[in-house]
C-alpha cells in the first residue's frame, strides 16, 4: 500500500482532517482535506468536526487550531517547524514594551506564539492587516508585532504611525531587488505581486500585495501571460494549477541565500512520512496551557468575528 493510500485510510479509521498550508511540499498539499492561508487555516480549524487536527504548517499556526480546539488532537508532522518572525519576539520583551505603552492598542500578526497572542488585544493576518487597523479609530495608538514590514505597510496604506516591533520573515526578506529588476527587463510585460512581508523596495515594484491567498485570488482573476512571484515559492504548485496557462516565475533570492527561490526550511521540514508518522501515532502533539490559551483565544476570536 502507498504511503498515500495508508495516510488516507488512517484520516478515515480515525476522523481526521489534514490542513495544509501553501508552502508545503506538492505532494502534501495534494493529500490535505484543505489548503490555505493564515487566515483560511484558522476559520477551517475553528468549524471542524474532527477528532484529530494534523496541521500540515508550522508550529504557530497548529498552535492556533489548538488554541481553537482544547479538546481535539492537534498533531504537527515535525515539532521543530518554527518560524523566524515568532522567534524574533519573545514573551518577556514584549511584555515591557506593551507596559512602557498601556495606552496603546496591541495588534499582532498571527505569526507569533500562543504567549504573545495572550499579551495582544486583537490578532491578525496578512489577509485582513489593513482591515483589523482600519477597525481601531484613528486617534488611538497602535502597538504591532511583530512583522516590522508588513507593519510598515499597513502605515504607508493606512496614514497611520503604529509603534512597531522589530521582527522579520528570512524568507521574506532574501529577496534581491538588483536580481528582481533584471529578472523583469528579461520578462517584459510580466507583472510582480508579492507578500506584504517583503520589504518597502520590493513592494514598491508590485502590482498587487497581498497574502498567499490573496495572491492566487488575484492571479485567476487576472490571468497574464507571465507573473513574477515575492513569496515562498511552494505557493506555485496550487497557483499553477488554478492558472496552467500562466507563465509563473518565483522572485530571485540573494546571492548568499542557500536557496536560489527562497524556500522556508521550517515549512520544508514537514515529509509525507513524518506526517503519517504524526497521525498514526498521535504525536507529537500541540500542547497549550489552559491559562494561556483562554488569554490567547479572544484575540483570535475577535479577528475571526471581524473577518466574517
Ligand atoms: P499567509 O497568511 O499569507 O499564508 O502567510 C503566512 C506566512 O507565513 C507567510 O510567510
Ligand atoms: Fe515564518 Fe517566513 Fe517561514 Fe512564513 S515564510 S513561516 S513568516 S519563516
Amino acid at each position: 500500500m502507498s504511503l498515500v493510500s495508508k495516510i488516507v485510510q488512517l484520516k478515515k479509521e480515525k476522523n481526521a482532517i489534514i490542513l495544509a498550508h501553501y508552502y508545503q511540499q506538492p505532494e502534501i498539499q495534494e493529500i490535505a482535506d484543505f489548503v490555505g492561508d493564515s487566515l483560511g487555516l484558522s476559520q477551517k480549524a475553528s468549524e471542524t468536526n474532527a477528532d484529530i487536527i494534523v496541521f500540515a504548517g508550522v508550529h504557530f499556526m497548529a498552535e492556533t487550531a489548538k488554541i481553537l480546539n482544547p479538546s481535539k488532537k492537534v498533531v504537527l508532522p515535525d515539532l521543530n517547524a518554527g518560524c523566524s518572525l515568532a522567534d524574533s519576539c519573545p514573551p518577556e520583551l514584549f511584555r515591557e514594551l506593551i507596559k512602557a505603552h498601556p495606552q496603546h492598542v496591541v495588534i499582532t500578526y498571527i505569526n507569533c506564539s500562543a504567549e504573545i497572542k495572550a499579551l495582544s488585544d486583537i490578532v491578525c493576518t496578512s489577509s485582513n492587516a489593513l482591515k483589523i487597523v482600519n477597525s481601531i479609530p484613528k486617534k488611538v495608538p497602535i502597538l504591532f508585532a511583530p512583522d516590522k514590514n508588513l507593519g510598515k505597510y499597513i502605515n504607508r496604506k493606512t496614514g497611520r504611525n503604529m509603534l512597531l516591533w522589530d521582527g522579520s520573515c528570512i524568507v521574506h526578506e532574501a529577496f534581491s531587488i538588483e536580481k528582481l529588476l533584471a529578472l523583469y527587463k528579461e520578462n517584459p510585460g510580466a507583472k510582480i505581486i508579492a507578500h506584504p512581508e517583503s520589504e518597502e523596495h520590493i513592494l514598491n515594484t508590485a502590482t498587487y500585495i497581498g497574502s498567499t491567498a490573496g495572491m492566487i485570488k488575484y492571479v485567476k482573476q487576472h490571468p497574464l501571460e507571465k507573473y513574477i512571484v515575492a513569496t515562498e515559492a511552494g505557493i506555485l504548485h496550487k497557483m499553477q494549477q488554478e492558472v496552467p496557462d500562466t507563465m509563473l516565475v518565483p522572485a530571485p533570492a540573494k546571492a548568499d541565500n542557500t536557496c536560489a527561490c527562497s524556500e522556508c526550511s521550517f515549512m520544508k521540514m514537514n515529509t509525507l512520512q513524518k506526517l503519517y508518522d504524526c497521525l498514526y501515532n498521535e504525536n507529537p502533539q500541540i500542547e497549550v496551557p489552559e491559562n494561556i490559551r483562554k488569554m490567547a483565544l479572544q484575540p483570535i476570536e475577535r479577528m475571526l468575528e471581524l473577518s466574517k
